[in-house]
């Protein structure tokens, strides 16, 4: 591939809003995940730990669970039960086709350690910034793979509901989870123009 191909298909990556109902194999899971941990990492401390849900059984305790979360979240928004159902019917039935979720979980085993809260807290943001890297080799590999993918934050939002259906112990934080599944629906959106978004030398500067 030259390079102005590869960059073509760097940028063509779009998330699956909608995952199809194909089936994507594990053998093709455990590639992509392979080509995540691949990612770099701060210290090469590889923060990263992921949980792949392929049983039906388990994606439905798993979508659930985070559902009861979400709920409670919503009524405490201020929703009316009708708006929260289908809310949060549309989202589960739509995770429910993809054929499997993969959860990011995200560990501080291997990061440093610090007396102060800054610095505990920068380490704490350089072991998110890792598993991010690790998550968007991942869909870029399926999409080499020309499988749908799509990036969730639901397991950000409802760790406990997490960690108690897959039994991952507390000190592993859930950070995304990803859809994946085969023919699913994807429209890119639009970006900034790149002037909005970048400067050159000085912060206001024109890029080009
Ligand atoms: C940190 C992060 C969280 C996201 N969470 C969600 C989500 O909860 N639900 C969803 O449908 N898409 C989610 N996305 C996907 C974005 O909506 C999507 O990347 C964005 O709209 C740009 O579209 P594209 O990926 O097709 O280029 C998330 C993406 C990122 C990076």
């Amino acid at each position: 591939m030259e390079p102005q191909e590869i960059l073509s298909f760097i940028s063509s990556r779009a998330s699956a809003k909608v995952p199809g109902d194909g089936e994507v194999s594990l053998e093709e899971i455990i590639r992509a995940l392979e080509v995540a941990t691949s990612a770099p990492s701060a210290h090469n401390s590889q923060p990263w730990r992921f949980v792949v849900v392929k049983d039906p059984g388990v994606k439905e305790m798993l979508l659930e669970e985070m559902a009861k979360a979400w709920r409670k979240d919503l009524r405490e928004d201020g929703l009316d039960e009708k708006s929260i159902d289908e809310i949060v019917k549309a989202s589960t039935e739509r995770s429910m086709r993809a054929s499997a979720i993969i959860v990011a979980c995200l560990t501080m085993d291997d990061m440093h350690e610090y007396p102060d809260d800054r610095r505990r807290m920068c380490e704490h943001t350089m072991a998110v910034q890792s598993v991010a890297a690790a998550i968007e080799n991942m869909l870029l590999a399926f999409h080499a793979m020309g499988i749908s993918a799509c990036w969730r934050s639901s397991a950000l939002f409802a760790p406990e509901a997490v960690r108690k259906v897959l039994r991952i112990p507390d000190r592993f934080e859930p950070q995304a989870i990803v859809e994946v599944s085969r023919g699913g629906t994807s429209s890119k959106p639009p970006r900034k123009p790149l002037n909005e978004v970048a400067c050159l030398n000085f912060w206001g500067n024109a890029i080009r």
